[in-house]
């Protein structure tokens, strides 16, 4: 494996020279990329950011760190290393070599799987781009762009293959992928957490710990593609990811460690006026991220996805730590059902449930946070407590998205429901306290003071390190 040359105008680990028709197509969405970035990214000037840039794809050093104008980032194209003996893990082609080329039979659905993915990485780019306006502090906005510019390197993972892989058709999509807008009435984003704001910091954190989170799993099932080239740009991926999920739940961690300390400094429990976020809303934010986030694996059950599995386009988490036959054509699944109108649930293939397979890791990797972020309030000596709502509450997607739930899983009237939403979702008021809350903290070791500060900086770094240079 070549080691990213970065003489290259994209840098790359995949032999870009030596293909020139490649990297010429490829050269003529560079710029189409790089004018994307600048209307749709972030809109703070700075003019330089501490930023983490990959320089190899294994190992420790696979990182190197330093000031850089952001729009000089070197978004590349970095492939994890190649298994030449690797085999197709699960499916009706378990056993058989990886594919270094994409079957004919299967092209239409591995570009929509690619498009799809591709689709949400620039979404969450410009969903974020006014956050930077009010940053609590230099490490943070330097956090928010790391993951910005990441995220644009991810959509660079997925047009490489749309360009590599999938001929006239493949370009196409990648031009649509800069043409599409998370919220725009006329081209949005494909899925609707994508089109969602994220209007403030409490958005942001919850933003990067539910719906980043969702993207693992998903790149986690990528990763176990017969489809090679996939596999490895993925695998690559979640390397990055990591940092995301960090600053999602340190994130949340800060808000809270923040708020109980006003709580029990002051023995309320009503600190919207000392100017931190009272638990209650911290809850209703949580509430939303997690459900929107929850939509995102699609249905309980899907033939769609059945047939990916069966093809080998798109496997289970940890595929290969299951101790089943990979195959799963005899088996059986309990999923999420709407039994006479209640809610129930009910025996399905173990292949059609593979939504719910998928979306059960992903909740129970959720309840981790969930445990952190109560452990704060306990150190702390309070008695209030954080929770995930029941799978039922506000879904807009699968078996529940015809009833409304409480967050205890009652099934509620649709007046009940309005009436009481306001409890555990965001209302206008929230909002607009919270956005009160954003003003920005630019000054070094500094921070807003409705949070707490990091335990620790960034690449070894202390909190008042000069993360970010404004313009
Ligand atoms: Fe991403
Ligand atoms: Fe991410």
């Amino acid at each position: 494996m070549t080691r990213p040359d970065y003489a290259e105008k994209i840098p790359n680990n995949v032999g870009l020279a030596e293909d020139r028709r490649l990297q010429r197509a490829l050269e003529s969405w560079q710029p189409d990329f790089l004018s994307w970035w600048e209307t749709m990214g972030p809109t703070l000037p700075t003019q330089d950011v501490y930023l983490r840039t990959a320089i190899d794809v294994r190992g420790e050093g696979w990182a190197q760190f330093g000031h850089v104008p952001m729009i000089d980032y070197r978004w590349g194209i970095f492939l994890a290393d190649k298994n030449p003996d690797r085999r197709i893990a699960f499916g009706a082609h378990k056993g058989e070599p990886a594919w270094q080329k994409v079957p004919g039979e299967y092209r239409a659905e591995l570009q929509r799987l690619i498009v799809i993915q591709g689709d949400t990485e620039p979404a969450s780019v410009e969903q974020q781009r006014n956050l930077g306006a009010t940053a609590p502090s230099l490490y943070d906005l330097r956090n928010l762009f790391q993951v910005n510019v990441e995220e644009g390197r991810h959509l660079w993972a997925m047009v490489y293959l749309l360009h590599a892989y999938f001929g006239r058709e493949g370009r196409e999509e990648a031009e649509e992928l800069l043409h599409r807008n998370s919220g725009s009435q006329d081209s949005p984003r494909i899925l609707g957490a994508f089109n969602e704001e994220t209007p403030d910091w409490l958005s942001f954190y919850m933003f990067t710990y539910f719906t980043d989170r969702d993207g693992k799993y998903q790149l986690g099932t990528l990763k176990e593609s017969a489809f090679d080239p996939l596999s490895r740009t993925c695998e690559f991926m979640l390397k990055e990811e990591a940092h995301h999920m960090m600053v999602g739940t340190t994130g949340v961690d800060r808000v809270v460690e923040r708020t109980a300390q006003v709580m029990v400094e002051n023995d309320t429990d009503d600190v919207a006026a000392l100017g931190v976020i009272p638990l209650p809303v911290i809850q209703k934010y949580l509430n939303f991220h997690y459900s929107v986030s929850l939509d995102l694996f699609g249905g309980e059950t899907s033939t769609n996805v059945a047939n990916y599995y069966t093809a080998g386009l798109k496997g289970r988490w940890l595929e290969e730590r299951r101790k089943d036959d990979h195959k799963l054509t005899d088996d059986a699944i309990m999923v999420d059902a709407l039994i006479d109108g209640d809610i129930a649930q009910t025996e399905v293939s173990a292949l059609t449930g593979l939504n719910t397979d998928l979306r059960r890791e992903y909740i129970a990797d959720c309840s981790g946070g969930v445990k952190r972020w109560n452990r704060i309030l306990e150190e702390a000596g309070l008695s209030q407590r954080l929770y995930l709502p029941h799978v039922a509450f506000n879904r807009k997607v699968g078996a529940f998205a015809a009833i409304e739930a409480s967050p205890t899983g009652e099934k509620l009237p649709a007046g009940e429901w309005a009436a009481r939403k306001g409890e555990w979702l965001p209302t206008e008021v929230d909002k607009t306290f919270v956005r009160s809350l954003m003003r920005p903290v630019y000054e070094r070791g500094k921070i807003a003071a409705w949070v707490a500060p990091p335990r620790n900086g960034i690449n070894g770094q202390s909190f008042d390190y000069d993360y970010v240079h404004l313009a």
